[in-house]
């Protein structure tokens, strides 16, 4: 095998300043690639990283960011020199995810889903749908167009990253109630609700608080399958290569409670 079979490639490895992701990132660095190390909180841990990689000649940043958090996703990917345009419905997030930082290569634009910008057309090689931005809409017709949208703004080639609930093993686990207390006392407490010829799950949340003052919100997502996404993305021209249990190694099982997919533009 050729050693440096990822010269010219850029990684971006996630929570890469200790344990497995450092091993990786170290790997992926020997093998050529100019390694973005992300952490979450131990920056020590991350400049350690890429002073060894350094050190044996290879290239390597550190980016903090939550990776549970769009806008530090986009940041991410945005430091490690890709363009990334990020979009969301809610002014109040974005301006949120403004704050961390915008420039030319990281733009925010306030859309609907189900109609991206249509200068957008071919224009990407990678959407990300992450934390579980799907199956909002009364209509299911409108999930399969947020998809075909998605296959649209791919370039042929392109990959759609689709994380989110996985409906088998939400139903495998399922749980109609429970509550728990935060760290500011509030006591919070759900009761789910599912509808299996819709595939809605309503869940009921409500709080009480020293706090906050007590409050009641209802919530309805629309869960797929594995198996239903994989044919609503092959409708729009995207096949489904990998599906995980998740962000971690492990593959999809009938009891994982989220999902990750990579469906290519064919
Ligand atoms: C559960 S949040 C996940 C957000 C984000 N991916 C994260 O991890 O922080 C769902 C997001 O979808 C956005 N959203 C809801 N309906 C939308 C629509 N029609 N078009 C674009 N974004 C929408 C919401 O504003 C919200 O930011």
């Amino acid at each position: 095998m050729d050693s440096k079979r990822l010269a010219g490639k850029v990684a971006v490895v996630t929570g890469a300043s200790k344990g497995i992701g450092a091993g990786i990132a170290k790997q992926l660095a020997a093998e050529g690639a100019a390694v973005v190390v992300n952490y979450a909180a131990s920056k020590e841990g991350a400049d350690q990283v890429v002073n060894e990689i350094a050190g044996r000649g290879g290239k390597a940043i550190a980016v903090q960011g939550d990776v549970a958090k769009t806008e530090d996703i986009a940041h991410l990917f945005a430091e490690a020199g890709y363009n990334v345009d990020g979009l969301d419905y809610s002014e109040h997030l974005l301006k949120i995810a403004r704050r961390r930082g915008t420039g030319s290569t990281l733009r925010y634009t306030r859309g609907d889903m189900r109609k991206l910008p249509g200068k957008w057309s071919s224009r990407f090689d990678a959407v990300l749908n992450l934390f579980t931005s799907f199956g909002f809409f009364a209509d299911p017709s409108d999930d399969a167009r947020v998809i075909a949208q998605f296959a649209r703004v791919l370039k042929p080639g392109g990959v759609l990253i689709w994380h989110g609930g996985s409906r088998d093993g939400v139903m495998a686990k399922f749980l109609s109630r429970d509550w728990w207390q935060t760290s500011d006392k509030t006591m919070i407490a759900h009761e789910r609700s599912f509808d299996p010829l819709s595939g809605v799950l309503t869940i009921d949340s409500s709080w009480t608080g020293t706090g906050r003052r007590s409050g009641k919100r209802t919530h309805r997502i629309r869960l797929y399958t594995a198996t239903r996404l994989a044919e609503m993305c092959n409708d729009a021209g995207l096949i489904v290569e990998e599906a995980w249990d998740g962000f971690n190694d492990r593959a999809l099982s009938r009891t994982s409670g989220e999902m990750l997919l990579k469906a290519r533009k064919s």
